[in-house]
């Protein structure tokens, strides 16, 4: 028999519905395994049928509640239809991550600037609002709906040539603050995680030895993070116990925003 709790708020997700985007690699599918390891139902969601059944099978296969789902997140009428699916076969979302992204560089004189500049505001930035507007009914009436936007330290500062990212980054921010403002009545809390550098599907093309040099140089933790390292805090935030967290940006970057040396 469990004592009696002296306390109220949940730090339980089972039983919630979260949609993930870009849940096929690196931090979207630790956080699909992490919420369904806590018993929540999670709608897997990326680009390819092929990658989204694997990260499902993965939660099924020891017990876990998931289905999968091709989302494009520039697609606004898919976006609404998959909410839609989601909504039948799991349940109206509580949770809604919004982590699907790509890495896209370009100096401010580069021929393709334009399209460079098009693709990175629609993927990493536009689609966050189209998912949070394709949610918001399952969120209000959620009651602990809950936000939870991945930026990233390219939105708290700036590398050299990676403009249309950092732009859409800090974008990412403006758009949690301002949401968070705008659906407290609601009791949605929108909360936004900004990781330094993590060793996912993005930054494994670097070279092992620029990647060691760099989180050496820049991390006081002197490493990469592990993609579970991040999903954790999405965890701590979208918890019904994290009731008055919003408008929050937080880095899980090892250090890498308050190193000074
Ligand atoms: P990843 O490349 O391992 O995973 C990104 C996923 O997003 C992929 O499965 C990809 O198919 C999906 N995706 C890309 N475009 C999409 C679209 N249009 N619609 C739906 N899904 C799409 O990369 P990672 O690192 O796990 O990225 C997750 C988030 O974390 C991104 O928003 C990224 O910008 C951000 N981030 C990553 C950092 C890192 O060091 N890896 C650091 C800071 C932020």
């Amino acid at each position: 028999m469990t004592n009696p709790r002296l306390t109220s708020h949940s730090r339980s997700v089972a039983g919630k519905v979260v949609l993930v985007t870009g849940a096929a690699s690196g931090m979207g599918r630790a956080e699909a395994h992490l919420f369904a390891d806590e018993g929540a139902k999670v709608a897997v969601t990326d680009l390819r049928q092929a990658d989204v059944d694997a990260v499902v099978g993965e939660i099924t296969a020891v017990g876990g509640e998931a289905a999968g789902y091709v989302l494009d997140v520039t697609d606004p009428d898919a976006i609404s239809a998959v909410v839609d699916r989601i909504r039948t076969d799991l349940g109206p979302v509580d949770v809604l991550i919004n982590n699907a992204g790509i890495s896209i560089g370009a100096p401010i004189d580069a021929d393709d600037f334009e399209d460079s500049w098009a693709l990175a505001i629609d993927v990493l930035l536009t689609a966050h609002q189209r998912m949070v507007r394709a949610c918001l009914p399952d969120l209000r009436a959620s009651g602990e709906g809950r936000i939870v936007n991945i930026s990233s330290t390219e939105g708290l500062g700036a590398q050299r040539g990676t403009l249309p990212y950092t732009t859409a980054k800090h974008g990412v921010i403006g758009l949690t603050r301002a949401l968070a403002v705008d659906l407290a009545a609601d009791g949605i809390t929108v909360n936004a995680i900004c990781p330094g550098p993590i060793l996912t599907g993005m930054t494994d093309v670097i070279p092992t030895e620029h990647r060691e040099k760099f989180a050496r140089r820049r991390t006081a933790l002197r490493r990469y993070g592990d993609p579970e390292e991040v999903a954790h805090m999405v965890l701590n935030l979208a918890l019904p116990a994290s009731s008055y967290v919003t408008g929050t940006v937080i880095p899980v970057d090892g250090g890498q925003t308050m190193k000074n040396d």
